[in-house]
C-alpha cells in the first residue's frame, strides 16, 4: 500500500525541519520519494558552485555512484538540473543510453526508465534527483507530489546554506579552459579535443579514462608542455602559460613536470644509475640517483642495462627518474599497460610509495578502470569533451587491486 500523499509531505516537512546536515536532508529526501515512486535505485546530485558541475552526493541502490559528476546540459542529470522540469525517459527510447549520467565502461549497465525531478526553489536549480530502474511511469499525481518534496528540499537547502564543494578551498595547480585541439586545416580539420575544462589540485592523483582515440594523450601533452592547443588556456601555478615563450615552457617542462610512458623510454645504452643522472643533470635539486633507485626498490641494480633487466624493472628505473627531477606534476600514459597483473600491480605499488614521499601531483592515463579505485579523481573523456569526473571519497590502496 502506497502511503497517502500528504502523509508523505508532512512526513519530509518534518524531517527536513529537523535536519542540520546536508547529508540527512539529501537521504531522507530521496528515501521518501522512493518509496512513493515504489522504485529502489536513485541518486541525488549537487550543483558545486566552483567548477559549476553537478556531483552525485548520495545514491541507493546496487551501485555506488556517489562521487560522480557531470556539467550542466549533460545526460539527463544536467539537462534536468539546469533546465528545471522534470523528464521522464522509458525503457527502449532511444537515447536513454546517452541520457544515463554514467557509461558503460565505467562498469554501469544502461537502466531501465529513469525519471529525473529538478531540485529548484524559487530562486534557483541546485541540482536533481534520478530515479533508475522504474517498474512503471508515475501517475501525474505521485509524479506532482515528487516534484513538490524536491521542491521542499531545495529551499530547505538554500534555507540552512547546504551546498556541494569537494574541491572547497583548495587552489588548483593546473587549470585548463576550453581546451581545443584541431589537426588539419579547412575542410579536413580534425577537432581532436572539443573545449576541456579541468582543474588539477596539488597532491592529487588523478586518472584518465577514456576509449581509445578519444584524446587521452593528446590532453596529457598538453599539460605537459610537449604539445600545443589550439584554442583555451591552460594555467599553471596560476601564471598564464596558454601561449609561452621557448624559454618559459622548457623551463617547465624541465623543472616542473616529470613523465612516465608505456614503453618506458630509457636509454638502452645507459646503466639505470645513468639513465638517472643524465636526467637529473639538467635540473636545480634533483634527487641522488642511488637514492631514487632505492625507493623503487632496485637497490644493487644500478649497473644494470635496460636489457639486463624486465619489463617492470626497466618501468621503475623511469619512475625513479621521473621523481628523481623532484617534479611538482608527474604525467604518467599508461604506465602498467604493457605489464602483466603482478608486475604491473607492483609499479603502482612503487608509485604509490613515491607519492606519499614527496607529495607529488599525478596525472595517470589507464584503460584499466580497476585501477581508477585508487585514484583521488576519475575524469571520463569521451570524444574529446570531459564525460564526467568522480571524486573517491576512499580511494584503495595499490595492494587491493585486483585485475
Ligand atoms: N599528430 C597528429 N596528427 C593528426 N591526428 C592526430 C595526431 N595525434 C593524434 N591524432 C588524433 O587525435 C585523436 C586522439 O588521439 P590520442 O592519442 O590523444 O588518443 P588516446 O585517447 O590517447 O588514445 P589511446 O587510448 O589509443 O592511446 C586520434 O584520433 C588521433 O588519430
Ligand atoms: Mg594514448
Amino acid at each position: 500500500m502506497k502511503k497517502h500523499a500528504l502523509q508523505s509531505l508532512w512526513e519530509i516537512m518534518e524531517m527536513l525541519h529537523q535536519v542540520d546536515q546536508m547529508e540527512s536532508a539529501l537521504s531522507g529526501t530521496l528515501d521518501l520519494i522512493l518509496e512513493i515512486a515504489e522504485c529502489e535505485e536513485g541518486s541525488v546530485w549537487i550543483l558545486n558552485r566552483e567548477d559549476k558541475r553537478y556531483y552525485a552526493m548520495i545514491h541507493a541502490g546496487k551501485k555506488d555512484i556517489s562521487g560522480f559528476s557531470v556539467a550542466a546540459g549533460e545526460s539527463i542529470v544536467g539537462k534536468v538540473a539546469a533546465g528545471g522540469a522534470s523528464e521522464y525517459l522509458k525503457q527502449g527510447s532511444s537515447g536513454l543510453a546517452q541520457a544515463y549520467p554514467l557509461s558503460t565502461e565505467q562498469g554501469a549497465e544502461i537502466p531501465q526508465n529513469m525519471l529525473c525531478i529538478p531540485l529548484k526553489n524559487i530562486h534557483e536549480s541546485l541540482g536533481c534527483i534520478l530515479l533508475t530502474n522504474l517498474k512503471e511511469e508515475l501517475s501525474e499525481d505521485d509524479r506532482r507530489i515528487c516534484e513538490n518534496m524536491a521542491s521542499l528540499l531545495a529551499m530547505v537547502m538554500e534555507e540552512k546554506g547546504f551546498s556541494a564543494q569537494p574541491n572547497q578551498g583548495r587552489k588548483p595547480m593546473i587549470v585548463l579552459r576550453n581546451v581545443i585541439k584541431e589537426y588539419g586545416s579547412g575542410e579536413t580539420v580534425n577537432q581532436v579535443l572539443k573545449g576541456i575544462d579541468l582543474e588539477i589540485f596539488e597532491n592529487e592523483l588523478l586518472v584518465v579514462l577514456g576509449e581509445s582515440g578519444c584524446g587521452k594523450s593528446t590532453m596529457l601533452n598538453i599539460i605537459g608542455g610537449m604539445d600545443t592547443m589550439t584554442h583555451g588556456e591552460l594555467t599553471i601555478d596560476g601564471k598564464d602559460m596558454s601561449r609561452p615563450t621557448e624559454e618559459e615552457l622548457t623551463n617547465y617542462r624541465r623543472n616542473f613536470v616529470g613523465f612516465i610512458f608505456q614503453n618506458y623510454n630509457l636509454m638502452p645504452n645507459l646503466t639505470a644509475q645513468e639513465n638517472i643522472e643524465f636526467i637529473a643533470e639538467i635540473v636545480e635539486n634533483p634527487m641522488d640517483s642511488a637514492a631514487a633507485l632505492d625507493m623503487v626498490g632496485l637497490k644493487g641494480r644500478e649497473g644494470n642495462f635496460p636489457s639486463q633487466m624486465s619489463g617492470g624493472q626497466q618501468q621503475r628505473v623511469s619512475i625513479a627518474r621521473a621523481f628523481a627531477k623532484r617534479p611538482r606534476l608527474i604525467l604518467a600514459d599508461e604506465p602498467t599497460a604493457a605489464l602483466d597483473f603482478q608486475t604491473g600491480q607492483e609499479v603502482l605499488m612503487v608509485m604509490e610509495n613515491a607519492i606519499k614521499q614527496t607529495g607529488t601531483t599525478i596525472v595517470m592515463i589507464t584503460h584499466n578502470v580497476e585501477i581508477a579505485k585508487m585514484a583521488n579523481r576519475v575524469v571520463k573523456l569521451k570524444n574529446g569533451k570531459v564525460h564526467s569526473i568522480r571524486v573517491n571519497l576512499h580511494p584503495l590502496s595499490a595492494s587491493e587491486l585486483v585485475w
